[in-house]
């Protein structure tokens, strides 16, 4: 404390010193360190504009400016020392140039607050983790349709209840995933649209007195526009909150894609088995493979909704304009990013070691009446209402049942006994194969619409 690089910036109107407990609970260096580089290029940004709005003279601009780029090589190699007495990351960052430049060091603090600095800093890091997280998102994309295009005409069970309930090819199951994950993509480039707003200028909360250019710093730092309103600047954290809504929404898609890659390669199903390298044995029994890493991104979609409940509740109420309550942004924010990307690297990873096992997947496809709705579209073509034709089909699922056989077992007289409609052509629509092809329109399963979905989701990503 008696360190002078540790002395307070706001030690002024204090005559006693900060009790070292309250110092220690009021602290974020531990965390916010984390927004290190985002601080130092925002203050630079910052220094720029003072100097051509003439507050500053170019000399101090200079000497600002090479202190800020020193402290950044030492963020770069680990070796800042950052101190908790210093509070937080922008206390740490400006005492050290005040420590390397002196007095004029001082003088970067001018028409700004802290307030108006970390709602930067925090813009500026979801900014970069936003476009990752984009990048990392298309490239699932990516290799799912890599995978669908080469599964395009592989049949499976498709479910409703997890029964079965009609053929699908597994490409077109996987085109599905494709699907969500491109929603979850549109999501995030909207959320960045209202991230990518410069709040710096406001000040701690009315603004400043001195004669800035708000769009000079914009313009250096790549923000699209400037915020509006002083006090909702400093008190806004709503893009915090929906970044983490837009995560919550991917890690409940992603929770779903692994439940399905677990049920896939458990024995009752075993539509595929998962590469070797991203499996895990027991300790105990020696025939196991454990599908830990889908399992593991499933239980992580646990912690994310928590941030999102967390972020919400924290905002709550929350009477304008900057409460140190907004220091709990960073750590949920923190741990969602990491969590989101990590989660998405591992089922890029994931995805292209899926081996699948067609015979299972047909052999399953064999089983619970899977053409009832072909057969019942049968008899509508004949000129039977749907409804009819539903009820008819119902008897004769019923039948095949008592008889211990399947649809494609009975003769063509206990079809006629059901209807006398039936004739000999109704075997010919009773291959999973056929019940495929004939689902041919854009957004069917027909293995022809899942190539052509793949082209189509080919050319949407490459848009994005
Ligand atoms: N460490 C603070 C935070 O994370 C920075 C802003 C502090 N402002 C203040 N007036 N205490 O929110």
């Amino acid at each position: 404390m008696d360190n002078k690089s540790e002395k307070k910036p706001w030690g002024g109107r204090f005559s006693e010193p900060t009790n070292q407990f309250v110092e220690r609970f009021t602290a974020s260096i531990n965390f916010d360190k984390r927004l290190g580089l985002y601080d130092v290029t925002g203050s630079k940004a910052h220094a720029q504009m003072l100097e051509k709005c003439g507050i500053i003279s170019s000399e101090e601009l200079r000497q600002i400016d090479n202190g800020l780029e020193e402290i950044a090589d030492t963020i770069r190699n680990g070796t800042f020392k950052w101190s908790a007495a210093l509070e937080d990351v922008h206390m740490n960052i400006e005492g050290e140039l005040v420590n390397r430049i002196g007095e004029v060091g001082k003088k970067l603090h001018t028409a700004r607050s802290r307030n108006d600095q970390v709602a930067t800093d925090l813009r500026l890091f979801l900014r970069d983790k936003t476009d990752e997280s984009v990048e990392e998102l298309k490239d699932l994309v990516r290799a799912i349709v890599q995978l669908a295009h080469k599964e395009s005409a592989t049949l499976m069970p498709g479910y409703t209840h997890l029964q079965v309930a009609q053929p699908v090819t597994f490409g077109h199951h996987l085109l599905a995933w494709a699907e969500m994950i491109l929603r979850d993509i549109s999501r995030f480039k909207n959320c960045r649209s209202r991230i990518n707003i410069l709040p710096l200028g406001s000040g701690a909360l009315a603004g400043t007195t001195f004669p800035i250019d708000r769009r000079i710093t914009a313009e250096i730092l790549g923000f699209d526009d400037i915020s509006e309103n002083s006090m909702d600047s400093v008190a806004d954290r709503d893009f915090v909150i929906e970044f983490v809504s837009a995560a919550t929404m991917t890690m409940m898609h992603f929770s779903r894609i692994c439940e399905e890659l677990v049920l896939w390669c458990s024995q009752p199903f075993s539509f595929i088995e998962l590469g070797d390298a991203f499996c895990t044995g027991s300790s105990m029994m020696p025939q196991k493979k454990n599908p830990d890493v889908p399992e593991l991104i499933r239980g992580k979609s646990g912690r994310v909704y928590g941030h999102l409940m967390g972020l919400i509740t924290l905002m709550k109420s929350q009477p304008l304009t900057y409460n140190k309550d907004n220091q709990e942004d960073k750590e949920p924010l923190f741990d969602t990013v990491d969590t989101l990307i990590d989660c998405t690297k591992a089922l890029n990873l994931l995805i292209p070691s899926i081996n699948p096992n067609p015979s299972a997947m047909s052999e399953a496809a064999e089983k619970g009446f899977i053409l009832a709705t072909d057969i019942a579209d049968y008899l509508v073509r004949k000129g039977i209402s749907f409804r009819d034709a539903h009820e008819t089909v119902g008897q004769l699922v019923k039948f095949a049942v008592d008889q211990n056989c399947q649809l494609e077992d009975l003769k063509l007289a206990e079809f006629q006994k059901a209807n006398k409609v039936f004739d000999a052509k109704v075997f010919d629509i009773l291959t999973p194969d056929k019940a495929l092809a004939s689902r041919s329109h854009q957004g069917g399963t027909a293995p022809e619409q899942v190539k052509k979905a793949c082209a189509r989701i080919a050319i949407r990503i490459e848009k994005i």
